[in-house]
């Protein structure tokens, strides 16, 4: 069979309306097979292993990359959001999707751009670790792709130059970890959305981080909905929240600084929660969402066990950093002990 049907019949579980978690990894592990196949290059060795670090936040490794395709319901998530938002702007006569930070095998596209026509779709594939764009060459050389209209780019997304005749209308990147820690995720957003106007579709649309309690008596390590409660929301990363708050021009190499935030979690019994918590949550596109513990990308994050003996307030300061690790940095005060 060629290899083009070959995926697109082995992908198709991925656009099913509803979930079937077994179809689904059934489907992964076919995708899988036939990437490892095409790329002609081991990606599971010493060099494949290397992250890079960056001054506002780290790359992973080639072989880390690849095994973002493995969280099967990130995937199925954002393959469909991404189908999604290009079905919604058919209307328009063409169509230029920017994908920044693809990993090996643009895993999240690839499924897309082979169902539909080459005439009136383009496609920015940006890539910054170079072992990864080999790799990523290798891939689109072996699906021959000549036909389709496709820039493959190894640059930087935190600082990559949009070229203003040719803006994109999709902007995708999943260059994160739970709670936006350690990857580039915000600074690439921010130096993206810097250069496109309001309508450009970003994916995913909204990253929102939520302070929350976990309930007293639930199995530790379980976070189903009906285990903990959310408190506040303390960072989002959207257009809405961006565009007029941290959007201004940027002096040279100069990181944005976000503003803090103050939670005070008022009469804290702990009868009634066992922990605080950092819920991550994100909507891919519209109604496509990825809910707190669905993926590695929401796993809770633990702050704190609340103390048995707590009687007062709890205060919480918080503000997003980014650095070389880019995190929510907090500091948690419980009856004025610092902590
Ligand atoms: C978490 S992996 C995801 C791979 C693939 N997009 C997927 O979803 O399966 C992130 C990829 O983005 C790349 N990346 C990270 N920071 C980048 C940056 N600043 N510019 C371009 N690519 C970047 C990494 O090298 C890595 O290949």
């Amino acid at each position: 069979m060629h290899i083009q049907k070959e995926l697109i019949q082995a992908t198709s579980e991925y656009f099913e309306d509803t979930i079937d978690q077994l179809k689904l990894l059934e489907a992964s592990k076919k995708y899988k097979a036939i990437l490892h196949k095409i790329s002609s290059q081991k990606i599971d060795t010493e060099e494949g292993r290397i992250d890079i670090e960056n001054k506002n936040g780290k790359s992973l490794g080639t072989f880390w990359a690849g095994l973002c395709l493995d969280d099967i319901l990130r995937t199925r998530q954002f393959i469909k959001g991404i189908d999604n938002a290009i079905k919604d702007l058919k209307k328009r006569n063409t169509i230029h999707v920017l994908y920044a930070g693809t990993g090996p095998f643009a895993t999240l596209i690839l499924p897309i751009m082979l169902r539909y026509s080459n005439k009136n779709i383009s496609y920015t594939l940006l890539e910054i670790n170079p072992f990864t764009f080999n790799i990523l060459e290798n891939v689109i050389t072996a699906l021959e792709l000549e036909d389709y209209d496709i820039t493959l780019v190894k640059d930087d997304a935190t600082r990559y130059v949009i070229d203003p005749k040719n803006k994109p209308d999709i902007i995708i990147s999943e260059t994160m970890q739970s709670a936006l820690a350690k990857e580039q995720q915000v600074p690439i957003f921010l130096n993206l959305m810097r250069q496109v106007s309001q309508d450009t579709v970003f994916i995913p649309e909204k990253i929102a981080l939520h302070l929350a309690l976990k309930k007293a008596g639930t199995p530790d390590g379980r976070f189903l909905k009906q285990d903990y409660t959310d408190i506040e929301k303390i960072f989002e990363v959207s257009k809405a929240s961006m565009f007029d708050s941290y959007l201004s021009e940027k002096q040279g190499d100069e990181i944005e600084v976000f503003s803090k935030k103050k939670t005070i979690i008022k009469e804290m019994d702990s009868k009634t929660a066992s922990y605080l918590l950092l819920n991550t949550y994100i909507q891919v596109y519209d109604d496509v969402k990825i809910d707190v513990n669905e993926s590695g990308l929401t796993t809770p994050l633990i702050l704190r066990q609340i103390p048995n003996d707590i009687k007062s307030t709890i205060t919480i300061d918080t503000q997003y950093v980014i650095s070389s690790e880019p995190r929510l940095a907090y500091q948690i005060i419980l009856n004025a002990t610092e902590v």
